[in-house]
Parts: C-alpha cells; structure tokens; sequence
C-alpha cells in the first residue's frame, strides 16, 4: 500500500444531478451509473481518489439513486477507500453539493471530483504539497478545442486571474476540469454564495471567491482526460478512449 495523504484532507465525489443532457438514457439511471467500458463510470473518480492517496471519501448523491450506490459500493473498501454517503435533496448546484460535505471535512482540506470526470493524471503530489499548504484553492486545467462548453480559465503564470462559466467568447482554451482542492474555508466562502440566474450555487462562483482574494492556482492535468457527462457523445468517446487505455493496462 502506498503512502496515505495526511488525514487533513479528505475525499468528496459529485455524484447527483439530473443529467438532462444525457436523457433518455438519465430518465431512470443516475449518469455516474452508465457504463464505461467494463465499469460504471464512478469507478473511475473513485480510483482517482485511492492513487491520490486520500481514503477517506463522501459520496453526494440523489436521494433516488442512492441505494444503487450504496449496494455497488457498500464501505469502499475494495477500491481502498472509506466511503460514507451524503444526500443532495434538490438541485442547487454542484457548490451546494459541496457545502453538504461540511459535518464530514469541517477542519480538513479537500479534493473535490465531479463524478463524471474521467482522467489518468496522478493527484498524489499535487494532494500531498497542498495538504501542506496553509490557504487557497486549486484548479486542475486541460487544453481543449471547444473551451465553451467549460469554465474558462485565464491565468497569469500558475495564479489563475479569471474563471467564466461557459462563456461565448472565451479568453483561452484552458477548460477547468472537475478536479478542485479546497483549503478549511471553503464552507464559509459558500455560505456566502447566491445563486446565479439557474437558480443554483455555482462552482465557478465558489472558485472565483479565491480568485478575488489571488489565492487560487492553476495546475495543468497531464495525460488524457475526458467530462463524460457532458454529451451523448463524450460518453461514446470516454467509452472508446478507456477500452484502449484499459486494455493497455493505463487505467
Ligand atoms: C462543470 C463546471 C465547469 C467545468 C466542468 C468540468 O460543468 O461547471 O466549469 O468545466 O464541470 O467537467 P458541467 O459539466 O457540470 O456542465
């Protein structure tokens, strides 16, 4: 077994919504159920978090789909991990989601993944230097060809200076990928959020309060890496990509 990250920093997966945009195949299954390949796709965040050296892992997800979670997942420990389980009960944003986590990382640092992300960069010392690191926030970036359909992200050096949503014009190709690390404050900074025009707590919301403050940075995801949930056809892709990684023995 691996070294484990500092008991300071703890683990949380997105694993609620309504996947709107992956219907029909969402009207019943919860996106993060669907499979990838030879695996549903959470198996993949959760084996993120176990290389990122981070065992012990909230799971937010929908009150109906949690007890499908619960039987394929039970305690975690086959994955390495300790898993507990918390409830998104309406849908008020992925930064909502993370403000249910506060009971269970209160006073300690977080990895936060969206479920549907799918990637074979190593966290362990990005994890292992910030759960050194007394204040901030981090952003993992990946060039893409279509940064619209993303957070954008500008940066100067590694200090991220502006973060948009999905923005029409977007000032890089940098997309945000699901991958954030959050220092203690992270539930007050929510605490403070509004909602946008959706009507939901945004990520990029919460991320730009630590770009306000210039404590946020940016680091860049190496190796391939895919947001599955986005399109019928980035889960087609995601499908096509991990058999080949998988067969190659790289995931
Ligand atoms: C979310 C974030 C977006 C980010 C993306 C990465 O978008 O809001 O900033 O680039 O995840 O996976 P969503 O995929 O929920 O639309």
């Amino acid at each position: 077994m691996p070294a484990s990250a500092p008991k300071r920093l703890k683990g949380v997966i997105l694993a609620g919504g309504r996947a709107t945009r992956l219907r029909p195949l969402t009207y019943v299954t919860n996106k993060h159920l669907l499979p990838v390949y030879d695996r549903p796709l959470i198996f993949y965040p959760l084996e993120a978090m176990a290389r990122a050296g981070v065992e012990e892992v909230l799971l937010i997800t929908n009150p109906e789909h949690a007890g499908h979670f619960l039987q394929l997942l039970r305690t975690g420990r086959e994955f390495g991990l300790r898993i507990t389980y918390e409830l998104q009960e309406e849908a008020g944003g992925l930064a909502q989601a993370v403000g249910l986590a506060e009971p269970f990382g209160r006073h300690s640092k977080l990895l936060v993944l969206l479920g549907d992300n799918i990637f074979t960069h190593d966290l362990r010392p990005s994890v292992q230097r910030f759960a050194e690191r007394d204040r901030g926030a981090v952003i993992f970036a990946k060039q893409v060809e279509r940064p619209e359909h993303y957070g954008v992200v500008e940066v100067d050096g590694d200090r991220v200076v502006s973060i948009e949503e999905k923005p029409a014009h977007p000032k890089s190709r940098l997309a945000q990928t699901g991958v954030y690390l959050y220092d203690e404050r992270v539930f007050s900074f929510i605490a403070e959020l509004t909602p946008s025009e959706r009507g939901e707590l945004e990520i990029t919301d919460l991320n730009n309060v630590y770009v306000a403050e210039g404590s946020m940075r940016c680091e860049t995801l190496e190796g391939w890496w895919i947001d599955a949930g986005t399109s019928h056809d980035e889960l087609l892709e995601a499908n096509l990509q991990v058999a080949k990684l998988r067969r190659a023995g790289e995931l």
